[in-house]
């Protein structure tokens, strides 16, 4: 019997730390960073079809191969030799692009919901491997929660959950991720340098406490050096009551970390004046809530980490 209709939520991420420690022979930077799933999310809406057609709320977001759920679908489609198709709809909410992760994270779930709509058995060491050949960031999306990102930003260490509540303001300014790497100027990395830079980046975030310590990106300086607006909303944002404020990936949004709702309702107040400006409040999703909302482990997704 074919499946039924199902929609699954595509969080977004923002990171908590972001670190650039250089640039490899691939091209590629080696990074330590920290990512968080957030409230803020898109659906994704699987059907049965005989081929593969996305459609959007959004008609900004380009639907053919370029996109990456597009692409998820065919890398899956040709990994277990699937011959069916599917009707994907995305409702779109999430600031795109932002440094929120809509993209990747909407190539995630479309492995995971395409996985249950073709009834494939896989684990998630299995789709991590696709998930690599689509995006650094996407990895991440099969853990959720608080997780640590090396190597490209694609190797993931599960973390303990950070809670917190986190307003997110995203202006109309696009901030291309290639263009903010090359900006950062990073040193070259030889195969030894990057080996002992990272365990030392590794063994700092480990001791690192998410609630009380200074967040950091190295993004910050470039972007807001050639974007003051970017810069501007940080501060918005602490001397409305943020304990603390930071650029999430390469831009252009940043986020706030407040301690109470009742915080984030004050300095909503305050902001609602800025036209061009979008902003959310959201809270952090834990990894079981992320898992469970996505069905990992229930359906046909082992998780090798539980
Ligand atoms: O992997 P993804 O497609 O998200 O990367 C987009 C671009 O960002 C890459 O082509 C590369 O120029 C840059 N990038 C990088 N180092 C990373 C991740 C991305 O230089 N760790």
């Amino acid at each position: 019997m074919p499946v039924a209709a199902f929609t699954l939520p595509s969080y977004a991420k923002i990171n908590l730390h972001l670190r650039i420690l250089g640039k490899r022979a691939d091209g590629f930077h080696e990074l330590c960073t920290v990512f968080q799933t957030v409230s803020l999310k898109d659906n994704l809406t699987f059907a049965p079809s005989e081929q593969i057609n996305l459609t959007c709320s959004d008609e900004k977001i380009p639907l053919g191969e370029e996109n990456l759920i597009v692409k998820a679908a065919q890398l899956l489609q040709e990994k277990f030799k699937i011959a069916s198709g599917a009707t994907i709809h995305l409702e779109k909410n999430i600031p795109s692009p932002g440094g929120l992760g809509g993209g990747s994270s909407n190539a995630a779930v479309a492995l995971i919901g395409l996985t249950r709509l073709w009834k494939i058995k896989t684990d998630v060491a299995e789709l991590e491997t696709i998930c690599n050949q689509l995006g650094s960031d996407v990895p991440f999306f099969l853990h959720g929660g608080t997780a640590l990102g090396t190597g490209r930003g694609n190797i993931i260490t599960e973390m303990d959950d950070f809670t917190a509540q986190i307003l997110i303001v995203a202006p109309v300014i696009d901030v291309s991720t290639a263009a903010a790497f090359k900006e950062v100027n990073a040193p070259r990395l030889t195969n030894k340098s990057s080996k002992s830079i990272l365990q030392i980046c590794c063994s700092a975030v480990d001791s690192l406490d998410l609630s009380q310590a200074a967040l950091v990106n190295d993004f910050e300086k470039p972007i807001f050096n050639i974007e003051p607006e970017i810069k501007s909303i940080k501060q918005k944002l602490l001397d409305f009551g943020a304990k603390q404020a930071l650029l999430s990936g390469s831009g252009a949004s940043i986020f706030g970390v407040f301690n109470t709702a009742r915080d984030i309702e004050n300095a909503l107040e305050n902001l609602k004046s800025e036209p061009d400006w979008k902003i959310f409040s959201t809270r952090t999703i834990s990894r079981r809530e992320y898992r469970s909302s996505l069905g990992i482990n229930k359906v046909c997704i082992r998780h090798n980490s539980n």
